[in-house]
């Protein structure tokens, strides 16, 4: 048998909706994966908490592992598949104990390449060995080998993403449906699609994990959760979904990483993209990613971000390409000239933006608004008043022009110190993406 023929034998860790997941694409497509990767992959053992659970798939001739390092530490695994989850505990053993033998280790687990990446692809180069998370981002779809490979000629100035299917299902739901937030996600949490604690996905916390990857692919740094401003989608009234509509616009929560003169910027925010971009196409647990780069212009990426089949497609796709001996520094360039990316303070975030607000309904009131931002620099580019507001008084909402997020910061306090305003108010920025 040639060297190349010999089969690369795998260890499982997880066998959740991902894993499972793994073990029915590897048991259908056997000949089909070792002709493109030049060699079967062959399941040969598994871990996961219950030994007794079934998982509808067939385990009775895969030796099981109570402890998930094992897998790392036999000898009949090449390489090791994490689906645990979790940034610590027994991921991160599991993948510091498969690098630091040589072994080859792919995952999902963004959370785990997010605050560890850097330490896993110096480890990983060290020995030689292959680190792939293909499916950490945006589930099904390619955005890893896109930024790594397929656009490594360019300068990538911009990455957006709709990174997390359950918020954007949410916000999908209340534009449809017209419902509050609190009421479709606890029907969310009722149909099993948002957890029972959802704080992870809609305070912005994976889109963050997914963001800081995706930051380090394009930019060259080191993936860094520290630098990364969050917000989640908690604050989105359905009225501001419907002044979005109203102006030309639809409210996504955002990825976005951003190459600036001073540094990189990393943010997780809802923000109003305009009605014909890409991003406002992308509806219910879709994921999307918009990149900008210098030569190539904008390309787009769309499809599953999560579930057992697109996510297990990606699992799989990265053992392709570790049975091919494709090699290449992790982040795109070798770990140890990853850079610390320069924080870029919020306050100089450069942009347009949607300020909503309750005030009396009586004369003087626009005047007030205006010299608000007047005094601040701010320029209003549209503004639409609107009959009762819910709580009395009426709404006035205003699109800004170009301006930076101090000064609206500064506005935002000048009107809540107004008489006339009767609730803070509401700021998201808007990215014509
Ligand atoms: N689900 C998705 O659509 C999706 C999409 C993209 C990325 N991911 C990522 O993929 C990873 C797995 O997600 P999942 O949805 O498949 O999770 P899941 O369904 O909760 O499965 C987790 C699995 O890990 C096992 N496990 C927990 N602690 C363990 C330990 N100490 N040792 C060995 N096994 C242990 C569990 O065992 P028991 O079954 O015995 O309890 C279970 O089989 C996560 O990093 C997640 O962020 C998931």
């Amino acid at each position: 048998m040639k060297e190349k023929d010999k089969p690369i034998k795998i260890g499982v860790a997880g066998l959740g909706t991902v894993g499972v997941g793994v073990v029915k694409i590897l048991a259908a497509h056997g000949d089909l994966l070792a002709a493109r990767g030049g060699a079967r992959l062959e399941l040969v053992a598994v871990s996961a908490r219950d030994r007794n659970r079934d998982r509808g798939v067939d385990l009775s001739a895969l030796a099981w592992c109570d402890n998930a390092v094992d897998l790392a530490v036999r000898d009949d695994v090449d390489v090791v598949v994490e689906l645990i989850g979790g940034s610590d505990g027994p991921a991160l053993a599991l993948a510091r104990e498969t690098l630091k033998r040589g072994k080859s280790f792919v995952t999902a687990n963004k959370a785990l390449i997010a605050h560890h990446g850097k330490e896993l692809a110096t480890l990983a180069e060290e020995k030689g060995a292959s680190l792939r998370f293909e499916a950490a981002v945006a589930g099904g779809i390619p955005i890893i080998k896109s930024l790594r490979e397929g656009l490594a000629a360019n300068a990538i100035t911009g990455v957006h993403g709709i990174l997390n299917g359950t918020c954007n299902y949410i916000l999908t739901r209340m534009e449809r449906e017209g419902l509050p937030f609190g009421e479709v996600l606890a029907d969310a949490q009722r149909i099993g699609y948002a957890e029972a604690d959802p704080s992870f996905d809609i305070d912005g916390i994976d889109t963050a994990h997914k963001t800081a990857i995706l930051a380090s692919l394009a930019f060259g740094t080191e993936p860094d959760m520290g630098n990364l401003a969050i917000e989640g989608i908690r604050t989105i009234a359905p009225v501001d979904i419907d002044y979005a509509a109203e102006l030309g616009f639809r409210i996504k929560l955002l990825g976005v990483a951003r190459q600036m003169d001073a540094g990189v910027e990393t943010r997780v925010y809802p923000a109003l993209v305009p009605l014909a971009a890409p991003l406002a196409q992308v509806m219910g647990g879709t994921n999307a990613v918009v990149v900008h780069a210098d030569f190539v212009g904008r390309t787009v990426y769309e499809g599953a971000g999560a579930g057992e089949g697109p996510t297990a497609s990606a699992v799989v796709a990265d053992l392709v390409d570790v049975a091919r001996g494709c090699g290449g520094p992790t982040f795109g360039i070798p770990a140890g000239s990853l850079k610390k990316a320069k924080a870029i303070p919020a306050d100089a975030h450069e942009g347009t933006y949607y300020i909503r607000l309750r005030v009396e309904d009586r004369p003087g009131v626009m005047a007030d608004i205006t010299a608000a931002l007047g005094r601040e620099g701010v320029s209003i580019q549209s503004l639409l008043q609107r009959g009762q507001a819910a709580g009395g008084g009426v709404y006035v909402v205003l699109t800004t022009h170009k301006t930076n997020e101090a000064a609206i910061k500064a506005t935002l306090k000048r009107f809540t110190g107004l008489d006339c305003v009767l609730e803070s108010p509401t700021m998201l920025r808007i990215e014509e993406v």
